[in-house]
């Protein structure tokens, strides 16, 4: 049937039009909506990005006021559901438990499932932005054995996001100030990043027209690989290993150079940047700020930063245009916000879900969207002839 491109990676292939995220690479430019990223960090809360990712324009006061109001009202999970944590093996990882909660959203929320029904989008876009914090925290408590949080609905997403996962039920729970805006610009960093491979694996499953949920739980599963997401704790396991190996960080470059196997510098490099991920310019002003304030671990900032100097004067990184990307530093903020390596890539997709619902959305709607289908190239043998058990 026809010619057929082969690319591996989809290196040159655009799988849809959007109107949502604006990158080039060359420049190290991000924008969501046409609003460059370092405008809206530390500008923007996470609740108005999100809105703006979804709707298109940033909110007024009231109508950002209305949504949060919504979002706070659906915080709560079913009864039912919590039981579903207990299923899983104390050591469960965070990720695969945030994936498969989602996934189960689709049988305690069946009101909310038709793709083509604008008032359950709705409803299930609102649910998702409330109830994701709840099951990350669940994750967590589950991962430490404490008791799990009501949602405490007189907090913001992410004041009660940190409420449920470092409270305790009987005692008092206020979070600092600085913790709080740190990781609502860290969100709002994360927001959307348009074709991405988990972005990309949300639209692709609800191009069947499988519903928010299903698509958008199959999206944290891409997420979870450490070429992805997972990069943000795969950052701070390396650093780690230098550490205890005597932090010769010239040895280490060396490795990854003589490329041995599965030895990369990981939150280093990207397929679209060229350049320095603007993502990464922003977390790494932060760092410094957010480490000092809440006492984190300075060893491993300076090694991280040696190490980003190393590379930016090599040669094999020069050649090869690879940068810090948005997971370099990130994960050391999280570990002096008392997170533990696990959770990590949870909070990338805590940042990411409402890019993954805008696109989710933005495919719904366009009419030209069809059931995405890729080719092949088939390499196997010609036809050959059946040779029946007996004869083999
Ligand atoms: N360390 C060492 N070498 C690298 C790295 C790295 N981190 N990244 C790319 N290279 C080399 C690669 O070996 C190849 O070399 P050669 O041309 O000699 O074969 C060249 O650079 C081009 O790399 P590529 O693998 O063809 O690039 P890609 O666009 O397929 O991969 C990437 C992009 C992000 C998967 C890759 O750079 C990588 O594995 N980085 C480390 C993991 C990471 O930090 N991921 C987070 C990405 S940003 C946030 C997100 O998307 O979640």
């Amino acid at each position: 049937t026809g010619q057929v491109a082969l690319d591996i990676g989809f290196v040159n292939t655009a799988s849809c039009t959007s109107e949502i995220t604006y990158i080039d690479g060359d420049a190290g430019i991000l924008r969501y909506r046409g609003y460059p990223i370092d405008q809206l960090a530390g500008k923007a809360s996470f609740l108005e990005v999100s809105y703006l990712l979804i709707y298109g324009e940033l909110p007024t006061a009231d109508q950002l006021a209305a949504f949060d109001d919504r979002i706070r009202r659906h915080t709560l999970l079913h009864e039912d559901l919590k039981g579903f944590f207990n299923g899983f093996p104390r050591d469960a990882h965070p990720m695969p438990v945030l994936s498969s909660a989602v996934s189960a959203l689709s049988t305690f929320y069946q009101d909310s499932l038709d793709p083509f029904d604008q008032r359950q989008v709705e409803l299930s876009t609102v649910r998702l932005l409330a109830k994701l914090p709840t099951i990350a925290a669940y994750a967590y408590k589950k991962s430490v054995g404490q008791p799990m949080l009501y949602p405490d609905n007189s907090l913001g997403l992410v004041e009660n996001f940190l409420r449920m996962t470092f409270g305790f039920p009987a005692e008092p729970y206020e979070a600092d100030p600085e913790l709080v805006k740190a990781l609502d610009m860290l969100f709002v960093l994360h927001a959307d990043h348009e074709q991405n491979c988990s972005t990309s694996t949300v639209r692709l499953v609800g191009s069947a027209q499988a519903n928010m949920f299903a698509s958008i739980s199959s999206g944290i599963h891409a997420l979870s690989g450490p070429l992805h997401g997972g990069a943000n704790s795969s950052v701070l396991e390396m650093l780690e290993a230098i550490k205890r190996d005597g932090g010769d960080i010239g040895h280490f470059v060396d490795r990854v150079k003589n490329k041995e196997p599965g030895v990369k510098l990981m939150g280093f490099g990207h397929r679209v940047y060229k350049n320095y991920d603007p993502r990464a310019a922003l977390v790494k002003a932060t760092a410094d700020t957010v480490l000092n304030k809440l006492g984190g671990n300075n060893e491993l900032l300076d090694l991280a930063r040696q190490l980003e100097d190393i590379a930016l004067n090599d040669d094999y990184f020069i050649q090869r245009k690879l940068y810090p990307n948005v997971d370099f530093y990130t994960g050391l903020i999280y570990r002096a916000m008392g997170f533990p390596t696990k959770m990590f890539t949870v909070l990338f997709a805590l940042g990411r879900l409402p890019g993954w619902i805008a696109q989710w959305r933005e495919m719904i709607e366009d009419p030209a969207t069809k059931i995405g289908r890729p080719r092949q190239v088939y390499t196997g043998p010609t036809e050959r002839s059946f040779v029946e058990l007996s004869q083999r």
